[in-house]
């Protein structure tokens, strides 16, 4: 079995971050997003991965390379518009051969992975698996509607009135029998080769096409609040491991994991948290559910519930919260009268201010 991993899009919900970053790279507990799906994909049995990447496919290639430090042999596959789920399986017939395939959303998030879903695949014979769970609000989802004995009847978009609460989670398995449907499909009404139309042809054509559940937490990370919930998930996990100096004045409480070479000076970490290699944090706070990444410097600052990505500076901000921060991004305090904010923003940004 192959796996089909799809890291391009558009991302427009999360820019300005994805201007200039692939958001399948934005941490969580300060590993991209991505990383968590390949191990899961290695996980399964699987190491023969395509890589569907579109304008951030330099860092994308960057970030995993061949692939071989997650035991993967990785093939890269450049999209050259963000022209849906079912054009990646068009443009990857070349890698996919015939051979049945995993199609993993790679800003999908699965803490139990995807061994399971593998599994049934390799043991049924159905011409394609569809990852399903229960959501409270289904009408913002893709939504799934299933007979007596879990086969899929029928998929609806962001329907008004949903026939279920079963929401499409980012990952199926597919026989070769897709790639027919993948042609014989077009585009909808956004201009994209929707995979949920090329399901449905071949639900309409009497292929067999089933339903497996999630077992565990998932998310689609393409949100802010998504994101920062899935570093709060994935933080709970963690075992606290201090690696960098820590001084007498200083206290730790909680699950912290402190990289190599960072240093925390007079500082209060209450975990759960990370904070990155060659990281400084001075005279600071820093919540639980908080992510620092590499060589950041946070002084006389408190931040939590917050994602910093590495090479960024926080200095005398009293309190950063539910936030997600850039690279390379300094948040300072305006100094002098009169009392401003002053701002040097990016396209599509979001700032909150207390007024
Ligand atoms: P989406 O999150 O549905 O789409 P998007 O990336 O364009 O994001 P937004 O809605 O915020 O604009 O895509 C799901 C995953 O599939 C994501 O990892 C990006 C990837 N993808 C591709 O690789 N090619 C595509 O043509 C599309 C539509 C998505």
């Amino acid at each position: 079995m192959k796996a089909l991993v799809l890291a391009g899009g558009k991302g427009t919900r999360l820019r300005p971050l994805t201007h200039t970053s692939a958001k399948q790279l934005v941490p969580v507990a300060n590993k991209p997003v991505l990383f968590y799906g390949l191990e899961a994909i290695r996980a399964a049995g699987i190491t023969s991965v395509g890589i569907v990447v579109g304008d951030t496919g330099a860092e994308v290639r960057d970030a995993v390379g061949d692939g071989s430090s997650f035991g993967l042999d990785v093939t890269y596959i450049a999209q050259h518009a963000p022209l849906g789920l079912a054009h990646c399986v068009l443009i990857a017939r070349e890698f996919l051969t015939d051979a049945p395939f995993v199609m993993y959303l790679g800003d999908n998030f699965l803490v139990d992975g995807i061994a399971d879903l593998v599994d049934s695949f390799r043991k049924a014979d159905y011409d394609a698996q569809i990852l399903l769970t229960k959501v409270a609000e289904p009408q913002f989802y893709g939504v799934a509607e299933l007979g007596p004995n879990g086969e899929i009847l029928r998929l609806e978009e962001k329907p008004e009135h949903p026939r279920s609460d079963l929401a499409i989670v980012g990952v199926y398995t597919f026989s070769p029998a897709i790639h027919e449907a993948v042609r014989a499909i077009t585009p909808s009404a956004r201009g994209e080769l929707e995979i949920t139309d090329a399901i449905e042809w071949l639900i309409a054509r009497g292929h067999r096409v089933h339903s497996h559940f999630v077992s565990g937490y998932w998310k689609d990370t393409g949100r802010l609040q998504d994101i920062l919930e899935c570093n709060r998930i994935v933080l709970e996990m963690i075992n606290g491991a201090v690696c960098g100096a820590v001084d007498g004045r200083s206290e730790i409480a909680g699950n912290v994991v402190i990289e190599p070479g960072a240093s925390v000076e007079g500082s209060v970490i209450r975990g759960p948290a990370v904070t990155g290699a060659d990281a400084r944090v001075r005279n600071s706070y820093i919540g639980p559910y908080t992510s620092i990444g590499d060589s950041c410097l946070v002084q006389d600052s408190e931040v939590e519930y917050a994602i910093v990505l590495k090479d960024s500076t926080i200095k005398g901000v009293s309190r950063l919260t539910y936030s997600l921060i850039g690279r390379n991004v300094e948040v300072t305090r305006a100094e002098g009268i009169p009392n401003t904010h002053q701002l040097m923003v990016g396209d599509h940004s979001r700032v909150q201010v207390r007024a």
